[in-house]
């Protein structure tokens, strides 16, 4: 429950994440960033801590999973995280379907790490490449056929409830971005003959076969408000403040039950003296935070392509102190925030899937 009543205590800065003063600057909040919170000003790193147990931070290199679709045309894709909500999966598929795939379990968000291809839909093709958002929506049937030779890497987010855009803000409707410029495809209607033609259905955990006599997609036309679309994160308006770090949640993209789709994009950089510029450190009290690092740097560091990154709700993260030092030393040195990071946030805990779990162990 949100409230106006706020109380400072003790050493505080006169504004939040500014002008420290030596202090490590941490916020503990409800309700992912827009709920009750409290920064709290220490003496210490509260990421300086070892974890043993179930509820820890997870950190994996994409290159590093193989999915059964890396290697095998009717393989699958590796699933990451889950809960009631949502699951996150990895795909690396190198050679196209040779079955069509139908979703019955909710939407499939595909984000392109790596990789150009086509997902052909009955609403038509969708060609695709790295910074795209790909919906495809529940039950709707696809076929993804991945450019040859080219690698590939998909993080994707399963959503049960639909994913929508969010609803338009104080900015106004064009904010944080411009839903005209979606990629929204065109019929292309399928006559070919053929012996037969199958559909994986899937949900969650079970799968189907259904067989046709016809191709799947024998659409001339559509109309609705209902289709699969794709955004690149070229297009989508970063807003950015000078004189403070603002909290992520300014950055949604889809949002549907119990998550929210959060693009992490270059921006100029905090210019204000005494800014802090990298994100604070946090407790996400009511939200487990999922991170997918695309590219980009961050003030001449490079960020690890690929790293895929999960901290359960009410577990202290953030760059760490030596980041933070060098981020104060070099602020006059670079004036702008190269980084492409996708942020996924979900309301339930999730469960990480045991592999992925050894990995990150073994590479701590
Ligand atoms: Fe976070």
């Amino acid at each position: 429950m949100e409230s106006f009543v706020q109380f400072r205590k003790g050493e505080t800065p006169h504004h939040v994440h500014r002008d420290l003063d030596g202090l490590k600057d941490e916020e503990l909040g409800r309700y992912g960033f827009v709920g009750r919170q409290a920064q709290l000003y220490r003496e210490n790193d509260p990421t300086a801590y070892t974890a043993e147990g179930d509820i820890s931070l997870t950190d994996v290199l994409v290159e590093d999973l193989e999915p059964t679709d890396l290697t095998d045309a009717s393989g699958r894709p590796l699933e990451l995280f889950r809960n009631a909500d949502v699951r996150f999966l990895l795909s690396r598929r190198t050679e196209p379907m040779p079955f069509f795939a139908r979703n019955v379990g909710g939407d499939e968000l595909f984000f392109v790490h790596r990789g150009t291809g086509i997902f052909e839909t009955e609403f038509g093709p969708i060609p695709y490449e790295p910074g795209d958002w790909v919906l495809l929506p529940k039950a709707v049937t696809y076929r993804h056929v991945p450019e040859a030779g080219a690698e590939q890497a998909f993080l994707i987010i399963e959503a049960v409830e639909e994913f929508r855009v969010p609803e338009p803000g104080i900015l106004g409707r064009h904010f944080p971005f411009d839903s005209s410029c979606m990629f929204v495809p065109e019929p292309e209607v399928h006559t070919e003959g053929g012996p037969t033609w199958q559909v994986r259905l899937t949900r969650r955990d079970e799968t189907s076969v259904l067989t046709y006599q016809h191709h799947p997609f024998d659409v001339r036309g559509w109309k609705g408000d209902y289709f699969p679309f794709k955004y690149n994160i070229r297009d989508y308006n970063v807003i950015y403040s000078e004189s403070v770090h603002l909290p992520p949640t300014n950055q949604l993209f889809l949002q549907a039950e119990g998550v929210v789709v959060l693009n992490f994009l270059p921006r100029p950089a905090e210019s204000r003296e005494g800014t802090e510029r990298l994100p604070w450190y946090h407790r996400n009290a009511d939200y487990d935070e999922v991170a997918l690092f695309h590219s980009g740097d961050l003030f001449g560091v490079q960020m690890p392509p690929g790293l895929l990154s999960h901290a359960p709700q009410g577990i202290h993260h953030g760059p760490p102190e030596r980041a933070r030092a060098r981020a104060r030393r070099k602020f006059a040195e670079y004036d702008r925030v190269n980084w492409s990071v996708m942020s996924i946030d979900c309301r339930k805990p999730l469960t990480v899937n045991p592999e992925i779990r050894r990995i990150s162990q073994e590479q701590a």
